[in-house]
C-alpha cells in the first residue's frame, strides 16, 4: 500500500512535470518578450481579465486560448495575471513601469506600421524618411536613412530630423554610396544662383536644374556629426570629366553667426586633383548673398560681382561655385568675376554639385 502510494505520487509528479514542460514549450513558441521592452514593463495596457496564476506560463496559457488576448502582464509579487486586448508597438510606452511585472506578447500578433509604412514579409517598409521597426521615427540624415531603409540608389525628397533640431527638414538624398544629402546642384546655363538671402536661408528647388538645401538645414545636418563636404565640377558631357574636391570636418555656425564657416579641411588624397584650398581662407567668414553682405571687409560687394552666395572674406574668394554657368560652359574660363571657377583651373564647368556625407 505504501509502495503503491509513493508510486502514484511519483507518477503524478512525473505527469505534472511533463505537462509543465509542454506548457513551457508552447509558451516559448507562442510568446515573446519584445526586445524594446525587456527590463521594464508597462501596465497601462487595457486588460480585460485579471486573475491569479501560479506563473507567467500559466497566465500565458490562459491568453493562448483567447483570440482577443494579444499580450499578458504578470505581476510576480502577488501572482496576478493580466490578459490584455492590445500589445506594445515599438516602445515600453509612457505608462507606469513596474519592476515586479513581466510582459510577454503573442509572436503572431499583427505588426502595425506607422506613418504609412506597409507590412511586407512581416517587415515594415517605410516612406518619406521614416525609419525604425515600425516606421516610428524620422531619419537623422540621408546616411542613416540609407543604412536603415532606403537603398534604391536614386535621388529622392525625404524628411529628416537631425538630433536636437526643433523641426524636421526636407532634404534631397542620393540613396547610394552610403547616402548623401544634396547641398547644391546647378546644371544649366539659363538658371542663375544669384538669389536673395531669404532664398538661401529657406533653400530652393528647381530639380533637376538647380537646388540649394537651405542654410538652417545645412547647419543642423553638419552640427551633430562629422561631415564631409564634396564639391564636384563636371567639365563636359562626353566623355564625362569631373573635378572632385573633398573637405572633411565641415561645420558652420547657426543663424546667430550668419552661418559662419567654422571648419573645413581639404583632403588632397580624396580629391581628384591638387586644387587651391579655397575654404581655408574663408574660415571665420559669415555667409553672404547680394542683399545680405556679411563680409568683414565692407564695401567690396563680393556677392554682387560674383553673382552668387557664399562665404566671402576680404578680397572675395579663390572659388565661386555658385556663380553663373553661361560664360562658355565646358570651355575656357572667360575671366569675368561671376563665372563658376575654382583656382587654379582655367575651364568652366557645365555642372556643379555639392553634397554632404555624414
Ligand atoms: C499618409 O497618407 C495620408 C493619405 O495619403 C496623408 O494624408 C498623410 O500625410 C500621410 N502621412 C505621412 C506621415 O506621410
Ligand atoms: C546659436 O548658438 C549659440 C551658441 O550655441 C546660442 O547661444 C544661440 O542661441 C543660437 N542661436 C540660435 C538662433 O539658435
Ligand atoms: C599642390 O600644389 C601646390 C602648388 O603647386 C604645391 O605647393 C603643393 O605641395 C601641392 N600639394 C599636394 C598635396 O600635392
Ligand atoms: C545679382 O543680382 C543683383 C540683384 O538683382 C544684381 O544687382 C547683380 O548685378 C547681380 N549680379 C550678377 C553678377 O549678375
Ligand atoms: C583654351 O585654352 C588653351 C590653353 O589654356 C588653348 O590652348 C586653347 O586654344 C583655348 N581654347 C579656346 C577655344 O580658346
Amino acid at each position: 500500500m505504501l509502495l503503491g502510494n509513493s508510486l502514484l505520487l511519483n507518477l503524478l509528479s512525473l505527469l505534472y512535470l511533463y505537462v509543465q514542460n509542454i506548457l513551457c514549450e508552447q509558451f516559448h513558441e507562442e510568446f515573446i518578450r519584445p526586445d524594446f521592452c525587456t527590463d521594464k514593463v508597462l501596465v497601462s495596457l487595457e486588460s480585460y481579465l485579471t486573475q491569479e496564476s501560479t506563473s507567467v506560463i500559466q497566465c500565458a496559457a490562459r491568453c493562448s486560448l483567447d483570440n482577443k488576448c494579444l499580450s499578458v502582464s504578470y505581476r510576480e509579487t502577488d501572482k496576478t495575471c493580466f490578459l490584455n486586448f492590445g500589445r506594445l508597438a515599438y516602445d515600453c510606452g509612457n505608462g507606469v513601469t513596474l519592476t515586479d511585472t513581466v510582459y510577454y506578447q503573442k509572436k503572431d500578433s499583427v505588426k502595425e506600421c506607422m506613418n504609412n509604412g506597409t507590412l511586407v514579409n512581416n517587415d515594415c517598409v517605410c516612406y518619406g524618411g521614416y525609419v525604425g521597426t515600425y516606421c516610428e521615427r524620422l531619419m537623422t540624415d540621408c546616411s542613416e536613412g540609407f543604412s536603415e531603409m532606403y537603398k534604391d540608389g536614386k535621388f529622392g525628397l525625404y524628411e529628416v530630423l537631425p538630433p536636437g533640431a526643433p523641426r524636421s527638414f526636407k532634404v534631397i538624398c542620393r540613396m547610394k554610396w552610403g547616402g548623401r544629402s544634396m547641398i547644391l546642384r546647378h546644371f544649366t546655363h539659363t538658371y542663375t544662383l544669384n538669389r536673395t538671402w531669404v532664398q538661401y536661408l529657406d533653400g530652393f528647388d528647381h530639380w533637376p536644374v538647380a537646388t540649394w538645401i537651405g542654410l538652417d538645414t545645412l547647419y543642423w545636418l553638419s552640427r551633430s556629426k562629422t561631415s564631409d563636404l564634396t564639391i564636384e565640377f563636371q567639365k563636359k558631357h562626353l566623355p564625362p570629366e569631373f573635378l572632385r574636391i573633398v573637405y572633411e570636418k565641415f561645420k558652420i555656425g547657426n543663424s546667430s553667426t550668419n552661418y559662419q564657416l567654422l571648419s573645413a579641411q581639404l583632403n588632397y588624397a580624396r580629391s581628384t586633383v591638387n586644387v587651391t584650398d579655397c575654404l581655408f581662407g574663408l574660415i571665420g567668414s559669415a555667409f553672404s548673398s547680394y542683399d545680405m553682405d556679411n563680409n568683414r571687409v565692407p564695401g567690396l560687394g563680393c556677392p554682387l560681382t560674383y553673382g552668387g552666395a557664399w562665404w566671402y572674406n576680404g578680397a572675395c574668394a579663390q572659388c565661386n561655385p555658385t556663380g553663373n554657368l553661361y560664360h562658355n560652359p565646358g570651355g575656357n574660363r572667360t575671366w569675368v568675376n561671376d563665372e563658376v571657377f575654382w583656382e587654379p583651373f582655367d575651364w568652366t564647368p557645365i555642372r556643379v554639385s555639392m553634397w554632404l556625407n555624414n
